[in-house]
């Protein structure tokens, strides 16, 4: 089943049934102000942070309210209906709708009784605040009176936590008042006489804002419960009913903001307004309030602005081939997600409610990788951020803080950050991702001189960045397991697997067989010959360790517990076959091509379904180790068999890498969430973006998704499609194009930007093969293999790339 459609042009996703079988979600704002919004207009916003900066308020795991409501009321008849289907939730076969899910905008279109509202829902550029443009006309061919009625639920604290549990607190500080074209709330308004600077228990007055623009106030409304009304909801607000809002604020208990205006329209007259949301000082809001005067041309230069600069940032990668799926999650939703992942991380959805207040090492390295390709900078800045929160012993933190303070933070040795962060221990892979990570951005930008930038350490010292690889490897040499290989320590990528400090994980030491052959290309650049010679000694004992301890005839085992047993090998009865070993043992470039084939052969019959390859078979049940903590889960779910759709990314790479074009690409379309469109029903997430994980084939409910937007997901699959599938590999000293693709692609174009140059790549495939190169044509010059050295690159470089 389909609730909507893609639409290239303007880059939205067009939801045309608004009954969806989730929230489908947007994402508003920048981390200044972050604002999500689901096709009903459920949703939240905050300031900063989703846990402590939460201003408007959202219920998790409830009915997607409340949100960013507007009511329509025809003073007539009595009848009121909202601009978006819900909460009103009026008969489908009278009121139509369609919700525009854009780049960093949603716009909803409603008809109802000859009436046709548009609103539009933005963070402008660069602000602090939210807007809800409203437009409406009458269609009819009478002269209609509307009451429109805005409501926003402000929370009683900016802690979302405290705001929902601590009641016998939070309800008691806040009180909104009315100021003609606003509700004012003030939080803490007590405090009022405290001077400047001053504060009591870390506590100063703090205001919120709901305004009107373009239109006069009628009414007002402060009090949620009396908005409300007792035994009405968001569906039926008294207010709403009655045509008329109170006119009184609340003083205590719960706060809103609602405000109405009465507009009469001439049939087929429009009249356009705004309403404003934020977490600001009065005077402040008063002067935004004002900024909207003339809404209609405020919002609409606006908007321009921000569709510009959303855009421009997709427009620096381009593709067009014979996949419409592939395209558009290329072009711009898998893009438009590796963003959203990057700029906010796990904190703030409809499934994270914001109260993992830091960064992740792992997955913040990780995201960084999806944005490379795009935004180098912005990748730029946040590699020296993580880079800034990796231990002078090489380790990352596994959570860094939003305060992070480099040099002066505690470490997983101190009990204080085990306290304060809830992380007991260091887990073996954090530091490892920093490899492809900084490898990528070089790569992609050229800038050497990154290598020797100085950046400090997370607790004490500082190095160039080339140090703190160095450290990288240290950590892991310092945290050897029984047999030689990398410790499992507290975890591996894999949350749910506690190997322990005697425990080793084949995964982290093929990421770290990986990361070496990656330290060596810097130390042949910095010509730091004993380190290449150290490197080479390591890489070569631990190749061979892997290869003695962890190839069992027709796949690689998941690693030793901390007793020594063996876990993943072909004869357990269950989780006898993992996923990611398999592919990581391709990425890594030490399986041979003949282990490469029966592993991903493996892999295919036995994990492949049609959603995707599940983590690992059979499911734990009666039989999971000590540190098999998946077992919690039901089976076919999370890391318990589930389709874990992260590691589809690394399927994906790894079948690419091996030239199996036709694999790769179908283990592409089987989780994509483009391709599940007209699967809506199963599926169940928003086909635009991606979720942590797919119900495997060990659930009833096979198919269904979960855990929207932010999930490695994002920035993996794109690695997997960008590198592998188009085949883009810069390397330090210029791009390697080894595309991976269906035989039946006849050709398919890239526009990439890249190194100050653009390039326009066309890749012809007459002769259907999956991988190869035939010939390649730089600015007409015939070059030798599939590489363009940079000096070959000119300001527009016209490539040409036989296949066959
Ligand atoms: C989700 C976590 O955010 C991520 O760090 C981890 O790698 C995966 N789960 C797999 O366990």
């Amino acid at each position: 089943m389909r609730y909507g459609y893609f639409d290239e042009e303007k880059k939205e996703y067009v939801i045309t049934r608004p009954d969806t079988p989730a929230p489908w979600v947007n994402y508003l704002g920048s981390p200044e102000y972050g604002a999500i919004v689901s096709n009903n207009a459920g949703g939240y916003s905050f300031a900063k942070s989703g846990a402590n900066g939460r201003i408007l308020r959202y219920i998790f795991n409830q009915f997607d309210q409340p949100g960013r409501y507007i009511y329509l009321r025809d003073n007539d008849t009595k009848d009121y209906w909202s601009a978006s289907w819900q909460p009103v939730g009026k008969d489908l076969s009278e009121y139509k709708s369609e919700c525009h899910h854009g780049t960093a905008y949603t716009k909803m279109m409603a008809d109802y009784s000859g009436i046709h509202s548009e609103v539009r829902y933005y963070v402008p550029l660069g602000q602090s605040y939210e807007v809800w443009n409203l437009k409406v006309t009458n269609c009819s061919d009478r002269k209609r009176e509307i009451s429109v009625t805005g409501y926003a639920e402000f929370t009683n604290n900016s802690n979302y936590e405290q705001d929902q549990v601590n009641l016998q607190y939070s309800q008691y500080i806040t009180r909104t008042v009315f100021c003609g074209d606003r509700v004012r709330q003030m939080i803490h308004a007590n405090l009022d006489g405290l001077k400047d600077g001053e504060e009591v228990d870390n506590k100063n007055v703090f205001n919120r804002f709901f305004g009107l623009a373009g239109e006069k106030v009628s009414s007002w409304c402060g009090d949620r419960e009396k908005f409300l009304g007792r035994y009405h909801g968001y569906n039926n607000p008294s207010g709403v009913e009655a045509g008329v809002l109170c006119n009184e604020g609340n003083y205590n208990e719960n706060s809103c903001g609602a405000l109405s205006t009465v507009i009469t329209l001439e049939p087929g007259e429009s009249r356009e307004m705004a309403f404003l949301a934020g977490m600001k000082e009065d005077n402040e809001a008063a002067e935004i309030i004002a900024h909207y005067a003339d809404c209609e041309k405020t919002c609409a230069v606006e908007l321009e602005e921000l569709i510009s600069y959303w855009h421009g940032q997709l427009a620096h990668f381009q593709i067009r081939t014979p996949s419409p799926e592939f395209d558009t999650m290329i072009n711009t939703w898998n893009a438009y997600n590796c963003f959203m992942t990057f700029i906010w991380s796990r904190a703030a959805s409809f499934t994270y409610c914001g109260l993992r207040n830091g960064y992740g090492y792992r997955d913040t390295v990780q995201d960084i990788q999806g944005v490379i390709h795009l935004a180098p900078q912005m990748a730029l800045d946040k590699i020296r951020f993580m880079l800034s929160a990796q231990v002078d012993n090489g380790g990352g933190l596994p959570l860094v803080k939003f305060t992070h303070n480099p040099g002066h933070e505690d470490t997983p040795d101190d009990a204080s950050y085990v306290q304060e962060t809830g992380h007991p221990a260091y887990r073996a892979d954090d530091a490892l991702w920093l490899f492809p990570t900084v490898y990528k951005y070089i790569s992609e930008t050229g800038n050497f001189a990154f290598i020797d930038e100085v950046i400090p350490f997370a607790n004490k010292d500082e190095g160039t960045v080339y140090e703190h690889l160095k450290r990288a490897i240290d950590f892991s040499m310092n945290h050897l397991g029984r047999h030689g290989m990398p410790a499992g320590l507290y975890a591996d990528w894999n949350d749910c697997l506690r190997l322990g400090k005697d425990g080793e994980s084949t995964f982290v030491a093929l990421q770290f067989y990986y990361a070496m052959t990656i330290l060596k290309e810097f130390a042949k650049y910095k010509k730091d010959e004993k380190y290449i010679k150290y490197l080479e000694e390591k890489q070569e004992q631990l190749g061979k360790l892997i290869q003695e301890l962890c190839w069992n005839e027709d796949r690689f085992i998941r690693g030793f517990t901390e007793r020594g047993e063996v876990i993943g090998k072909r004869t357990d009865p269950e989780a006898n076959m993992w996923l990611n070993p398999q592919s990581w043992a391709v990425i890594s470039g030490l399986a041979t091509e003949r282990q490469a084939d029966l592993a991903l052969q493996m892999v295919y019959e036995r994990l492949n379904t049609e959603y995707g390859a599940i983590l690992m078979d059979p499911p734990y049940h009666a039989n999971a180790f000590d540190g098999a903590l998946a077992v919690i889960y039901n089976a076919g779910t999370k890391e318990n068999a589930g389709i874990f759709s992260q590691s589809q990314g690394w399927l994906i790479l790894a079948e690419a890498l091996c030239g199996h074009g036709e694999r790769a690409f179908n283990y592409f379309l089987e989780n994509a969430p483009a391709a599940q469109n007209d699967r809506a029903e199963i599926r169940q997430l928003e086909p635009y973006c991606y979720g942590q994980f797919t119900e495997g084939k060990a659930s009833p409910n096979f198919g269904r998704s979960h855990v929207h937007w932010l999930t490695g997901t994002a920035s993996t699959v794109m690695v997997g499609c960008v590198e592998g599938i188009l085949g883009m590999r810069p390397d330090f000293y210029g791009l390697r194009i080894a595309p991976s693709i269906p035989k039946e692609w006849e050709k398919f174009e890239i526009s990439k930007d890249f190194r100050g140059c653009h390039l326009h790549i066309t890749v012809k495939n007459p002769g259907h093969v999956e991988a190869g190169c035939k010939k390649l044509y730089v600015n007409g010059e015939e070059l030798p293999g599939n590489y363009i050295p940079q000096e070959k690159l000119t300001g527009e470089t016209e490539i040409e790339f036989y296949m066959s």
